[in-house]
């Protein structure tokens, strides 16, 4: 089928299988890698990103079920020049370890400090978490990272 997709603001035309997962048409169609296959069982949420500004697993996602639709991946959301306030705030925060659960993080992370998402409150920060895993930081200074964000209202 024909698809057109939104990615970061950009119409992107291609030709996909319906069933195709929209994580492989973003790594490997669009060469957008950000987005990480690491549990590939909607489990993880390395390959999170937001479609029509909704955190979505991209390793679930039909491409079909993308079609028409916004698909904002990590690589829309900040560089290493202007990182995004949550990029910065997880920084400030020494968040980061290993560094393969953060594209997903972020995702997250910038959907729950949008307005109007999540109280900003540890326990409800905690809840917008709850399909990320991260096997090595600890989750304290992510949650710190975000309300932070929050509280600035960066
Ligand atoms: S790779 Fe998609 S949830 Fe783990
Ligand atoms: S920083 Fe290593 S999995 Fe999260």
């Amino acid at each position: 089928m024909q698809v057109t997709l939104l990615v970061n603001g950009e119409e992107r035309r291609l030709s996909a299988e319906p069933l195709t997962p929209l994580l492989d048409v973003l790594r490997d169609t669009l060469h957008l890698t950000g987005a990480k296959p690491v549990c590939r069982e909607g489990f993880c949420g390395a390959c999170m990103v937001l479609l029509d500004g909704a955190p979505a697993v991209a390793c679930l996602t039909p491409v079909a079920l993308a079609d028409g639709r916004s698909v904002e991946t990590v690589e829309g959301l900040g560089t290493a020049e202007t990182p995004s306030p949550v990029q910065r705030a997880l920084e400030e925060h020494e968040a980061v370890q290993c560094g393969m659960c953060f594209p997903g993080m972020v995702v997250t992370l910038t959907h729950l400090t949008r307005p109007g998402n999540c109280a900003p409150t540890r326990d409800a920060v905690k809840a917008g978490l709850v399909g990320n895993l991260c096997r090595c930081t600890g989750y304290e200074r992510i949650v710190d990272a975000a309300l932070a964000v929050m509280e600035d209202g960066r």
